[in-house]
């Protein structure tokens, strides 16, 4: 099965967790990275955006028909997906399997982050929450080799 894992991370956090999980499950990776005048989104405007399921606009994306299986990784916003994030679920799901895996200061999002996957036409087959700081990709290696064990065709 063709696996991408996609992120989004503002301050490094999701991404050592989304490139240990990349390596681990020998997936492809994207970055959604925000440009425009979001590109300098502030922690205030970003949560607000977020809270209202907002689309930031993001830079282009590689080719997403070719995967079979995405995995989302990302931080929580104001108890919701990014604004980034929402961008890349607004580029279509078409059916496909989606993972997601978030990165949170304290609490979990479960319902929005399914919800919003589920509305862009993907299906949400599992869901992990990390609550852990530091930008270090080799304290993910355990945790994020567990997840590329379970997802094994
Ligand atoms: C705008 C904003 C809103 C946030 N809202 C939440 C939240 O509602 N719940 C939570 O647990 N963490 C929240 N956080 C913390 C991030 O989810 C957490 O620090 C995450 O690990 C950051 O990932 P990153 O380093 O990849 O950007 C928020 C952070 C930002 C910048």
């Amino acid at each position: 099965m063709k696996t991408l894992v996609a992120y989004y991370s503002r301050t490094g956090r999701t991404r050592a967790a989304a490139l240990a999980l990349a390596k681990a499950a020998e997936a492809d990776t994207q970055e959604i990275v925000m440009t425009g005048k979001n590109a300098k989104l502030g922690v205030i405007k970003g949560a607000w955006m977020a809270l209202r399921k907002k689309p930031a606009k993001i830079e282009p994306l590689g080719r997403l028909s070719k995967y079979n299986r995405i995995i989302v990784v990302s931080p929580v916003w104001a108890g919701n997906p990014p604004p980034a994030v929402n961008a890349f679920l607004d580029c279509g799901l078409g059916g496909r399997q989606v993972y997601a895996v978030t990165v949170s200061g304290s609490g979990k999002a479960e319902k929005h982050f399914i919800t919003a996957i589920e509305k862009h036409g993907g299906k949400c087959a599992k869901m992990w929450n990390f609550r852990r700081r530091g930008t270090d990709e080799g304290a993910w290696a355990e945790d994020m080799g567990k997840i590329a064990e379970e997802l094994k065709d």
